[in-house]
């Protein structure tokens, strides 16, 4: 039987932090000023191992778990990506079907890696890219990264056949929203599916505010406005984006509307964190320790026991309850989630 939280609510999309590190900077999720080089990461023995992450998806997968996001920090810096894949890609559902094995990154190091990944059985990259000039990009990103690089390896992954490749942009108001219509002309003549996110009061080191927030709505009309669009119905229950189709055939956009709409009531997705933590909400303040268990010798069945008691009494909706009434709660920051 596979479990249900709380609120009825299964189990069925796993996000997987590879790794807590990333090699870009970006102001809103890793501040140069808090993760500045006397920032300590996690030491190599305290962070799952390639097979140790494998042995905890299939877990996931047994409870029935259908879709695989590797996250991290930023995943293609964790050595060994491709055999984690290979491993990941050949789990199989309770059905013996295949899994959506799909992949967040920078997009950094994609003219290497794509084909390794492909190779290796990964479906699909989503790829965070904030704006197409480059002077705000490297600004966005802290680390003053080029933003040819990260179209090269956007190409990259669509020659590998990792296409077609959805674009995360997160808006955060006066830095990149006056990249809208760029962004939306590009990734139409490309045929890139692309994401506008909402910026969220993810962890404690951004310094969110609500006037940071370009709402969905508007993002939608500013583009209408020029290309006009029309509402997709969901591809599946607990679709994180809205849909929006252009009425000329160009493609279609994404919405993350995870403020003004929030989402919780259709949530099924669970992370674990690069060290083996499982949280039931992006926003949870602390994680169920699986590594501890994991090395102590825990069967798979008595793993997958314990996963389904913590799902089974999981009653998070956060960005509801955000909506209702903005309090501050402990949080995670959100490079230990990916996402
Ligand atoms: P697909 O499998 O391609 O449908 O992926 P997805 O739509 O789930 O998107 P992705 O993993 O790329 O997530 C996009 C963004 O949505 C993330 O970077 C977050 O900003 C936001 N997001 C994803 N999941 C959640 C969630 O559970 N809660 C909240 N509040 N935001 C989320
Ligand atoms: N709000 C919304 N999205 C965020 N991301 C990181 N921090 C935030 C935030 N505060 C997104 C990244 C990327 C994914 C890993 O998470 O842009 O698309
Ligand atoms: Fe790295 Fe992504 Fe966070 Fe930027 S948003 S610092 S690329 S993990
Ligand atoms: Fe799910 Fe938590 Fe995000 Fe709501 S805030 S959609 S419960 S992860």
């Amino acid at each position: 039987m596979f479990p249900m939280d709380r609120l009825g609510r299964p189990l069925r999309d796993l996000r997987i932090s590879v790794t807590d590190r990333c090699n870009f900077r970006c102001p809103y999720c890793m501040p140069q000023e808090v993760f500045g080089r006397d920032y300590r990461f996690l030491p190599r023995d305290e962070i799952l191992s390639l097979e140790e992450i494998a042995r905890v998806a299939g877990v996931f997968v047994s409870l029935g778990v259908q879709k695989l996001r590797i996250t991290g920090g930023e995943p293609t810096v964790r050595r060994g990506l491709p055999e984690l894949v290979a491993m990941l890609a050949s789990l199989r559902t309770p059905e013996g079907g295949p899994l959506d094995l799909a992949m967040t990154t920078n997009g950094s190091a994609l003219r290497a890696l794509a084909r390794p990944l492909a190779d290796a059985g990964l479906g699909r990259v989503t790829v965070s890219l904030d704006s197409l000039d480059d002077a705000t990009f490297q600004r966005m990103n802290g680390v003053d990264f080029p933003i040819a690089k990260v179209l090269d390896g956007i190409d990259a992954a669509l020659e590998a056949g990792l296409g077609p490749v959805k674009v995360n942009v997160v808006l955060k108001r006066g830095e990149n929203d006056g990249g809208i219509l760029d962004l939306a002309s590009w990734a139409r003549d490309a045929g890139h599916i692309l994401r506008f996110i909402e910026y969220m009061d993810v962890g404690t080191t951004n310094g969110w505010r609500l006037d940071d927030v370009v709402p969905a709505m508007e993002v939608v009309e500013a583009i209408s406005a020029r290309w006009p669009l029309e509402a997709v119905p969901a591809r599946y229950t607990g679709e994180v984006a809205e849909r929006w189709r252009y009425l000329d055939g160009g493609g279609e956009i994404g919405v993350i509307a995870s403020v003004t709409r929030p989402f919780c009531g259709d949530c099924t997705r669970a992370r674990i964190s690069a060290e083996g933590k499982l949280y039931t909400c992006l926003f949870s303040a602390v994680g169920h320790d699986l590594r501890e268990p994991l090395r102590a010798g825990e069967s798979d069945a008595a793993l997958a026991e314990r996963v389904a008691a913590i799902w089974g009494v999981r009653d998070d909706r956060y960005s509801e309850r955000r909506a209702a009434a903005t309090g501050h709660l402990p949080k995670i920051e959100m490079f230990a989630l990916g996402g």
